[in-house]
């Protein structure tokens, strides 16, 4: 990392792994391919971001809606997950904290009890916590925190007035992880496509056109130097 003031850096990055597809599609490749290098470029980055000191990173790898493409696809996706928990639950010297944001039980149950097991054995790592959202999606983050709301007050434990933006906050997926301070997308498109959408409430936007199997460190760079330039307000002066 060149020369961007750590006190500028941000605590907690989002990054909108796109592109995949594309990135195959030029080359005349399978989709598939795509999301094999797309997988790369993920280590490439989580590893760039703990040795630049980075706190929190979350990935968003699946999305609620991505189960709607074709099957084929969607298993190679799964393989390229259990890939990557089987290397994590050998490599666990790495000493990172490992969550997933989104409902587990639609990976069924191996997988569900392997990503239950690592965010259990990685719980005291505080050096870096990386967030993988799989099945994820900002709506259905809303709506889970909501039945648990509804839950406790069926239960008498909370009423009316314990509910606040705190409270929420903390029964999100992310509960208890600061909230995301830059959310950086590639492959040109310009939107949220349902990412951590109460989180992102005054996250800094980074958009490039680069497609993530090409996204490197240097690229990362670029968007950290822009973040540190940005006046954030939070609605204040
Ligand atoms: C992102 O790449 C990976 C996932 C959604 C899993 P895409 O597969 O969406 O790539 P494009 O957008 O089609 O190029
Ligand atoms: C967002 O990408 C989801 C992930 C990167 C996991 P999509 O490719 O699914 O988003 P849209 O469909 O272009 O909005
Ligand atoms: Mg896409």
């Amino acid at each position: 990392m060149s020369n961007i003031d750590k006190n500028k850096l941000p605590v907690h990055i989002g990054f909108i792994m796109d592109g995949n597809g594309r990135w195959a599609q030029k080359r005349g490749l399978p989709r598939k391919m795509g999301h094999r290098e797309g997988a790369s470029a993920f280590r490439r980055i989580a590893r760039y971001c703990k040795k630049i000191g980075i706190k929190y990173i979350t990935f968003y790898a699946f999305s609620t809606e991505n189960w709607k493409r074709p099957a084929d696809e969607v298993n190679e996706l799964m393989r390229l997950f259990k890939e990557y928990l089987d290397e994590v639950e050998k490599y666990a010297e790495d000493k990172t904290r490992l969550i997933f944001l989104g409902d587990k039980s639609a990976f069924g149950r191996e997988m569900a009890e392997k990503m239950t097991q690592l965010e259990e054995s990685s719980r005291d790592f505080d050096e870096m916590t990386l967030m993988l959202a799989m099945n994820y999606g900002g709506r259905d983050d809303i709506v889970h925190a909501i039945k648990r709301i509804v839950s406790m007050s069926d239960s008498k434990e909370i009423s009316c007035s314990d509910i606040n933006e705190s409270l929420v906050s903390s029964l999100l997926y992310t509960g208890g992880i600061p909230d995301v301070d830059l959310i950086i997308r590639p492959s040109g498109e310009k939107r949220i496509s349902n990412f951590l959408i109460w989180q992102s409430a005054y996250a800094e936007l980074y958009f490039t056109d680069t497609l993530w199997p090409d996204f490197t460190a240097n690229e990362l760079d670029k968007a950290l130097a822009d973040f540190a330039e940005r006046s954030r307000r939070f609605g204040g002066v």
